[in-house]
């Protein structure tokens, strides 16, 4: 059988954010990639799902809509049991679904069985055989296929290779760290060369240096290859590093897809705004296309509400100057602002940027300010007070 498969865990991890790490080289790398991709394996499109699982009454997808591009990498990002799973299983053929159509390449593949669309899965759990090398490991799913033993020898070596394993080979996988595990896994997945790789939470179990590392090899070795996937997260930072595009899920269905800088800075609904990055709560009146915050307008994101509203402020969209001491604050940062005062809590130095956590003295309200390291000043500390004003970036009301 050609999809290969373990078991599932749940797992938690708290995300950490830094939305604006997510572009870059690999955007424009995959870019270059998705451009030329269309020739390579298919595109995936799922539509109008759903998937009742059996004795529920709650529909786990509900008219869940996704189109993959040929070659692109699509992130399913969402907190537990929003679906995640579900998509992806389905997808490969593993749960039936009671209604929708899954096309892969323009194919219809809604009745195909799992083991013949093409795909190959990864998951959190290795799910290795441990009394096998991992040159076994890898050539298991092409012995199957009826690949011959030089053959398959040979692409089993290339993908260990590919995965920076060639030295490895003869070991056991019981012998191998997590790490390593992981990469015999996506090995295991990619010799088999599928249409489509899925990778349901594939570091989830793997510890914070080891899981960046493997993440950003993912990616590598999927710009590379050029095989259409779907990775199921829930860990934005995770998300925002590696995807092309990333589909916010909610209840069984996806609220939003963008690619992550647009999904980090024009969010279309509350639930997307404050799953991606942090975001400011702060009141506020909005008359269409504008809203007044602290005397300052903020030109409104579509979708934003009018009246007496919370407009929601990204952190590196608030400015602060010392108060009664703004001689040492950047001139840029002086220039008409005339906000309200806020206590200083405290202080998180996160090398290259500092993230302040303020308290609104008139209302109590917490604000979340993040600034350059380099444009913090020099006199503040737990305990200073400050004038905070948000600048004139996009933002949602709601
Ligand atoms: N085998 C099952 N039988 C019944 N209900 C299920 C089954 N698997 C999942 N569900 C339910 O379907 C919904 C979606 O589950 P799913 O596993 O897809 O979520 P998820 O987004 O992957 O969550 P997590 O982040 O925890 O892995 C949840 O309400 C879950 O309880
Ligand atoms: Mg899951």
């Amino acid at each position: 059988m050609s999809l290969i498969q373990g078991n599932t865990m749940a797992s938690h991890s708290d995300a950490t954010t830094d939305a604006n790490a997510a572009s870059g080289s690999v955007t424009q790398a995959a870019q270059a990639v998705l451009a030329q991709s269309t020739q390579r394996g298919g595109g995936v499109q799922m539509l109008g799902i759903d998937k009742i699982y059996p004795g529920s009454n709650s529909k786990a997808l509900n008219d869940f809509n996704l189109e993959v591009k040929p070659g692109e990498m699509v992130v399913l990002l969402g907190g537990s049991g929003c679906g995640k799973s579900t998509a992806l299983r389905s997808l490969a053929g593993l749960e039936d679904i009671q209604r929708g159509r899954i096309l892969v390449g323009g194919q219809d593949m809604t009745a195909v069985p799992a083991n013949k669309r093409g795909m190959a899965m990864v998951f959190q759990a290795y799910s290795l055989f441990p009394h096998m090398s991992a040159l076994e490991n890898v050539e298991f799913g092409l012995e199957i296929r009826g690949v011959a033993s030089a053959e398959r020898r040979k692409l089993a070596m290339e993908k260990l290779d590919l995965v920076g394993l060639a030295d490895q080979a003869g070991k056991y996988t019981q012998q191998m760290s997590g790490g390593q595990q992981q990469r015999v896994a996506l090995a295991r997945a990619l010799a088999i060369n599928p249409k489509v790789l899925l990778l349901d939470e594939p570091l989830s179990a793997l510890d914070a240096k080891v899981r960046v590392q493997l993440r950003d090899e993912i990616r590598r070795i999927q710009l590379e290859a050029g095989t259409t996937t779907v990775f199921v997260t829930h860990d934005q930072e995770e998300a925002l590093a590696i995807a092309d595009r990333i589909g916010v899920m909610n209840h069984g269905r996806i609220e939003q897809i963008a690619d992550p800088v647009s999904l980090y800075r024009e969010p279309a609904t509350e639930y997307v705004a404050t799953f991606i990055g942090l975001t400011n709560r702060l009141p506020g009146h909005a008359n269409g296309a504008e809203a007044e915050v602290f005397g300052q307008r903020i030109p409104l994101l579509e979708g934003s509400r009018t009246g007496d509203v919370t407009v929601l402020v990204r952190p590196e969209n608030i400015s602060l100057i010392p108060a009664g001491a703004d001689a040492d604050a950047p001139k840029a940062a002086r220039d008409g602002l005339t906000g309200p005062e806020a206590r200083v809590n405290v202080i998180h130095f996160l090398g290259a940027l500092v993230r302040v956590d303020a308290v609104l003295t008139a209302t109590g309200t917490p604000l979340t300010i993040q600034l350059p390291a380099s444009e913090l000043p020099a006199s503040l500390k737990s305990g200073s007070m400050v004038q905070v004003a948000p600048r004139p970036v996009p933002a949602l009301a709601v």
